[in-house]
C-alpha cells in the first residue's frame, strides 16, 4: 500500500463532491443563441450548412425567441439572410429602416421587451462582394469610410431597439467612432459588444455559405487578425477597452482559449467567446460518423470555453444545451 499525503481521488469519489468541488459551472443564462432572419415570407426553413438550425421569416420569429428566453435564454444575437436582389457593392441594405434587422428588432422589443437583444453590425451579408467594408479602387477593404456606414447601421438598429450592437468587421477606430454617434443621438444606454480579436478563420465557412456572403475576390486577411498572434489580440482589445467597448469578444473559441485566458488577466471588461458554425459543424459531424456523442463534445467544449475565462458564449448549440444546464 502506498503512503500518500494526497490522494487525488477522494475527491472525486462522488458525484456529490464532484459537485460540490467544481471550479467551473455552465449555466442557461451563459448561452447567447444566433436567431438568423430573412426578409422573405417563406416561413421558417432549416440552414443546411449550419445542421439543427434554421432561418426565419419575420412572422415565424417571434414565437421561436419567446420559447427561448422563457426557457432560460437571456440573450440572442440577430443576423440577416439578405436575397441578392437587396445586395449592392455598398451594402446600402444594412442601414435601411424598412430592413429586415430593424424590423425584427422592433418587433421582438415589443414582444419580448426582457430579452437582451443583440444584432451584428457588419456590411458582409449585404454586399455583393462579401467583404465587410467597402472596396477602394485596387481592390483593398476602405477603413475610414467603412467606420462612417458602420456608425449608421449602429444608429439605425439602436433606434430599432438593440440593447447591444455588435461590430463584427474588424476596421480600425470602429468602436469610438460608433460610441460617439450612439452617444450623440441620445443612445447613451446602448450598449457595445466588441468583436475585438477576430481572426481569420476558416471556422467561418458553414455561416458564409448560409448568408452566400463567401468573399467575392481575395480573402479577409488584411482586416482580421492572423491566427499566430497573440501579443496582438491583447492590443486589439486594449483599444477596444480604450474606445468605449462594454463587452470583449474572442472568436472563434475553441482553438484560441489560450487568447481567452491572456485576455482574462488583462481585462476587467467581460469576455464573450463566439463559437463558430465551424466549431460547432466540427462536432455535429463526428457525432454523425459516430467518434462521439454531440451533446457530451458541446457540453465540454462550452465548459472549456467558459473555464480559459470566457463570461459569456455566443453558440449555435445554446438551445440543445438547455435541458442539460441549470439556469
Ligand atoms: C460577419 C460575421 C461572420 C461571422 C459572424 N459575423 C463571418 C465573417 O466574418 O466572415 C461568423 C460566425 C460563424 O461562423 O458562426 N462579419
Amino acid at each position: 500500500m502506498l503512503t500518500l499525503p494526497l490522494r487525488m481521488r477522494r475527491n472525486r469519489k462522488l458525484d456529490a463532491l464532484r459537485k460540490l468541488l467544481a471550479e467551473t459551472h455552465l449555466k442557461k443564462a451563459d448561452l447567447i443563441a444566433p436567431l438568423f432572419v430573412t426578409e422573405e415570407n417563406s416561413g421558417s426553413r432549416p440552414i443546411s450548412s449550419i445542421p439543427g438550425i434554421s432561418c426565419y421569416s419575420i412572422d415565424t420569429l417571434t414565437p421561436v425567441a419567446k420559447a427561448l428566453h422563457k426557457d432560460g435564454i437571456q440573450a440572442v444575437i440577430l443576423f440577416p439572410i439578405i436575397h441578392k436582389k437587396y445586395k449592392d457593392e455598398q451594402g446600402s441594405r444594412a442601414y435601411q429602416v424598412d430592413g429586415i434587422i430593424p424590423k425584427a428588432l422592433k418587433l421582438l422589443k415589443k414582444e419580448i421587451p426582457s430579452l437582451c437583444l443583440i444584432s451584428d453590425i457588419a456590411l458582409d451579408p449585404y454586399t455583393t462582394h462579401g467583404h465587410d467594408g467597402l472596396v477602394g479602387a485596387s481592390l483593398e477593404i476602405l477603413n475610414d469610410p467603412t467606420v462612417a456606414i458602420l456608425g449608421k447601421i449602429a444608429i439605425c438598429h439602436a433606434e430599432a431597439g438593440a440593447d447591444l450592437v455588435a461590430p463584427s468587421d474588424m476596421m480600425d477606430g470602429r468602436i469610438g467612432y460608433i460610441r460617439k454617434q450612439l452617444d450623440l443621438n441620445g443612445f447613451t444606454n446602448t450598449g457595445i459588444l466588441a468583436y475585438s480579436i477576430k481572426y481569420a478563420s476558416c471556422f467561418y465557412s458553414p455561416f458564409r455559405a448560409a448568408l452566400q456572403s463567401h468573399p467575392a475576390f481575395g480573402n479577409k486577411k488584411t482586416y482580421q487578425m492572423d491566427p499566430a498572434n497573440a501579443q496582438e489580440a491583447i492590443l486589439e482589445a486594449e483599444l477596444d477597452e480604450k474606445e468605449g467597448a462594454d463587452i470583449l469578444m474572442v472568436k472563434p473559441a475553441s482553438n484560441y482559449l489560450d487568447i481567452i485566458a491572456k485576455l482574462k488577466n488583462h481585462t476587467t471588461r467581460p469576455i464573450c467567446a463566439y463559437q463558430v458554425s465551424g466549431e460547432y459543424g466540427m462536432i455535429l459531424a463526428a457525432h454523425e460518423k459516430g467518434l462521439f456523442d454531440a451533446d457530451d463534445a458541446l457540453y465540454e467544449s462550452l465548459l472549456s470555453i467558459k473555464r480559459a475565462g470566457a463570461d459569456i458564449i455566443i453558440t449555435y448549440a445554446a438551445k440543445r444545451m438547455l435541458s442539460l444546464l441549470d439556469s
